[in-house]
C-alpha cells in the first residue's frame, strides 16, 4: 500500500521505516529539514536498535523516502500522524500544536476514501474534534495508538502485542477504513495479534491508561522503597516476592530513580489535566501522587550520594554512569539520570557523566556538566560512582574489581538496583541501593 507518515521523530521515523520493511511504499514527512536530510541520506537521526538496518534497506528498495513537502502525501491511501504532543510550556496539558499543524497541512492533499490514522498520544476528545474537517475532505479518521518502547521500537512496531483502532462507526466509509488499517498491519494480523476495533475516545484512552498504569506500577514500588528505607526491608526482594503473583507480575516493579522519557511523565500530567477539564479531577488525582513519588526518587538518589560521602559532596568527584532515560536509547527527554547529575553538581560535586549513546544530546541540554565518552576514563579517580542508566556496559560488563582499580574511593550508589550488592561489597565497595539495606 502507499502510506504517508507525518512526523519523523522517535515514533514516526521508526513507523515509516518499519512499514517499508513489510513491503509498503512509504513517504515520511517532517518540517525539520535536517532530520529529513539525515533520513534521506540513510543516517538514522537518533539511536534505536534495528532502525539503521531497516532505514538502509527501505531506501535501497525504493519503498521509502523522506521529504519536507507535505503535498507528497498525495496519493497515499493511509496517512499516519506521528508528531509529538509535548507538555505545554506553562502547564501540564498536552501541546497539540504539531497535531493541528499536521492535519491542517494534510487536508488540501486528501482524496475521498483516504484514511487519516492518528498515532500521536492525545487528550481524549482530540480525534472527535479533528474528525469533521477530515470527513469534509471525504476522508476517514481513525485513532491507532502506538505502544512501542524506545530501545525495542522496531520489533514493537513490526510485531506489536496488540493493535487498537478507534473509529466513529457511523462515519461514511468506516468499514473500508478499518479494512485498510487491517491490510497495513497484515503480517501482524495474520499472526493472530489482537486487533481491537473501538470508538475514538476509547482508542485515545487506551494509550494514556496504559502509560498511566505503567507509571503507577513504577511509583508503587518506589513508594515501597521509601517504606523499606525506614524499616530496613529490601524492596528488590519485596518486588520478587509479590511479582510471583501472576496478578501482579514482576515487570515494571524495578525500584530506583524512577521513570522519565518523552512519554510517561508528560502523559500522566496531560491525563490529569484532561480529567480536570472533564470535571473528573479526583478520578485520576492519584497520578499527581505517582508523579510526586517519582520526582522524590531523584532527590533521594542525590541524598544517598551525599550520605555515602559523609554528608557533603562539595569538591568530591562523582562519576555518573548513564545519561539516557533508559538503556538502548539516546533519548534524554526528562531523563532521571541527568536530573540526578544536575542535582549533584548543584550540591557542589565535581560531576563527570558518561553514556554509550546519549552524550551528544545530554551536552546540548546540560552543557555545564563534564562528559567523558570512555567508561573507564570517566571512572578514573572518582570518589563515588552512581549508576543511573542500566546499560549492559555498567550492569553486566563492569566488574567491581576492575572499577575498583580505577576509582579513588570504592563508593557505589545503585540508582537502578541492577548490581549484585554481595559481589560489590565483597570487592571492598561501600554499596548503596535504593530501598535496600
Ligand atoms: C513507554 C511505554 O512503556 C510504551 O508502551 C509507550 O508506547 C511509550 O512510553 C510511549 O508512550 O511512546 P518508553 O518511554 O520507551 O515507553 O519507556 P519504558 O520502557 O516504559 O520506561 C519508562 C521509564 O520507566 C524509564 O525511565 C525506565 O527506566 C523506567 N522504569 C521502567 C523504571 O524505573 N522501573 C521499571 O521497572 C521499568
Amino acid at each position: 500500500m502507499k502510506l504517508s507518515v507525518i512526523g519523523c521523530g522517535y515514533l514516526g521515523a521508526v513507523h515509516a521505516a518499519a512499514m517499508a520493511s513489510i513491503g509498503h511504499e512509504v513517504v515520511g514527512i517532517d518540517v525539520d529539514d535536517r532530520k529529513v536530510a539525515s533520513l534521506s541520506s540513510g543516517v538514522a537521526p537518533f539511536f534505536e536498535p534495528g532502525l539503521q538496518e531497516i532505514l538502509t534497506a527501505g531506501l535501497a528498495s525504493g519503498n521509502l523516502r523522506f521529504t519536507t513537502d507535505i503535498s507528497e502525501a498525495r496519493g497515499a491511501e493511509v496517512h499516519f500522524i506521528g508528531v509529538g504532543t509535548p507538555q505545554q510550556k506553562d502547564g501540564h496539558a498536552a501541546d497539540l500544536t504539531f497535531v493541528n499543524a499536521a492535519v491542517d497541512g494534510l487536508l488540501p492533499h486528501l482524496a475521498a476514501g483516504d484514511v487519516v490514522a492518528g498515532k500521536s498520544t492525545v487528550p481524549v476528545g482530540t480525534a472527535a474534534a479533528l474528525s469533521p474537517r477530515i470527513e469534509a475532505a471525504g476522508a476517514v479518521l481513525v485513532w491507532n495508538p502506538e505502544f512501542l518502547r524506545e530501545g525495542f521500537a522496531v520489533t514493537d512496531t513490526v510485531d506489536p502485542d496488540r493493535l487498537v483502532v478507534g473509529i466513529d462507526a457511523n462515519a461514511t466509509g468506516a468499514e473500508p477504513a478499518i479494512e485498510k488499517i487491517r491490510s497495513v498491519y497484515r503480517p501482524a494480523v495474520a499472526k493472530g495479534t489482537p486487533f481491537i476495533v473501538t470508538d475514538l475516545a476509547t482508542a485515545e484512552l487506551v494509550k494514556v491508561a496504559a502509560n498511566a498504569f505503567l507509571a503507577t506500577k513504577i511509583s508503587f514500588i518506589n513508594a515501597m522503597a521509601e517504606i523499606a528505607e525506614v524499616t530496613g526491608a529490601d524492596v528488590t526482594q519485596l518486588a520478587d516476592a509479590i511479582g510471583h503473583d501472576v496478578r501482579i507480575g514482576r515487570r515494571f516493579l524495578g525500584a530506583g530513580i524512577g521513570f522519565g522519557g518523552g512519554c510517561l511523565p508528560k502523559d500522566i500530567r496531560a491525563f490529569a489535566a484532561r480529567a480536570e477539564e472533564l470535571g473528573r479531577r479526583d478520578s485520576v488525582g492519584f497520578l499527581r501522587e505517582v508523579d510526586a513519588i517519582n520526582l522524590r526518587r531523584r532527590e533521594r538518589a542525590a541524598a544517598l550520594v551525599v550520605d555515602a560521602l559523609g554528608g557533603s559532596v562539595v569538591g568530591k568527584r562523582v562519576t555518573v554512569l548513564g545519561a539516557a532515560f533508559k538503556p538502548y536509547s539516546d533519548d534524554i527527554r526528562d531523563s532521571p539520570a541527568l536530573d540526578v547529575a544536575v542535582r549533584l553538581r548543584g550540591l557542589g560535586a565535581d560531576v563527570t557523566v558518561t553514556d554509550p549513546q546519549a552524550i551528544e544530546n545530554a551536552r546540548r541540554q546540560h552543557p555545564q556538566l563534564t562528559y567523558v565518552q570512555d567508561r573507564d576514563d570517566a571512572l578514573r579517580n572518582a570518589d563515588a560512582v552512581i549508576i543511573v542508566t542500566e546499560w549492559d556496559e555498567y550492569r553486566r560488563h563492569l566488574t567491581p574489581e576492575h572499577a575498583g582499580s580505577l576509582v579513588a574511593g570504592r563508593v557505589i550508589i545503585d540508582g537502578r538496583n541492577c548490581l549484585d550488592a554481595v559481589a560489590w561489597r565483597a570487592a571492598g565497595w561501600s554499596y548503596h541501593g535504593m530501598g535496600r539495606p
